[in-house]
């Protein structure tokens, strides 16, 4: 098993960005104001379940995260995948062309990053995928752990190989780590020096909780209630600050 970290030691502090996985903007409304998130992903799905101009809640959701954001191009041809992707990067100066890992994909792919656009393959399911995916010029690699598990294939076995054999050839493209259904892939997919992982709105609250944190935090306002002198004490304490001009 991977060192904690080693795949990031070249390009960060070792640390993986959390996107979100949505077509949601409330959703991403609230997971923003948590000041965790480094940018989103939607797909074609997730935007079928919401009303509205996809093109203003994928703007939306670019403002919100201020960093990458993947929208998706359903053309079958490289043709119409390099079209859509020049039209949908004009959205916003944060969308990531998000593009299907196939022969047309890679083509597409290329021609974009060439230009300059940021691309996410995806749909990306194996070292070799991965491998062509980053030669074609991919900022992010998506590995679908989910989608892995559904089919009884162990997918922090393959997203290894994946961080492996991208590191060891030296290639740029970030391993991101998408279809993320429960905590427990959170950890696994950190662990193995992912670079990205996006993540769907229950996943991020799942992540907020533990019992001993609720716990802890009401036996501490049991305690401090108290006290209630305290109470009075903290609330002169701000007061004062605030009229010296604090922040
Ligand atoms: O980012 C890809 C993700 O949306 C796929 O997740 O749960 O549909 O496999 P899932």
């Amino acid at each position: 098993m991977r060192r904690v970290g080693a795949a990031s030691d070249s390009n960060n502090l070792g640390s993986m960005k959390l996107f979100i996985d949505t077509g949601a903007v409330s959703e991403v409304e609230e997971i923003a104001s948590w000041g965790v998130l480094a940018g989103a992903t939607t797909n074609p799905s997730l935007l079928a379940k919401e009303d509205g101009d996809p093109g203003d809640i994928i703007r939306r959701i670019a403002d919100l995260v201020d960093g990458p954001t993947s929208a998706e191009v359903v053309s079958a041809t490289a043709e119409g995948m390099i079209e859509e992707g020049r039209a949908l990067r004009e959205l916003h100066r944060h969308v990531t062309v998000k593009v299907p890992f196939c022969e047309a994909g890679l083509a597409a792919s290329r021609t974009l990053a060439d230009e300059g656009t940021m691309v996410n393959m995806t749909l990306v399911f194996s070292p070799n995928q991965a491998l062509l995916a980053a030669s074609a010029g991919a900022t992010f690699v998506s590995c679908f752990m989910g989608r892995l598990d559904d089919i009884s294939v162990n997918s922090a076995t393959v997203l290894e190989e994946i961080v492996d054999v991208l590191r060891a050839r030296d290639l740029e493209s970030q391993v991101l780590a998408a279809s993320i259904r429960h905590p427990e892939h959170m950890v696994t997919a950190a662990a193995l020096g992912c670079d990205v992982a996006t993540v769907p709105a229950k996943v991020f609250h799942q992540m907020l909780s533990h019992p001993l944190t609720t716990a802890g935090a009401a036996k501490f306002e049991e305690d401090w209630k108290s006290r209630p002198e305290f109470g009075e004490w903290l609330n002169g304490l701000v007061a004062d600050h605030k009229a010296k001009g604090g922040s």
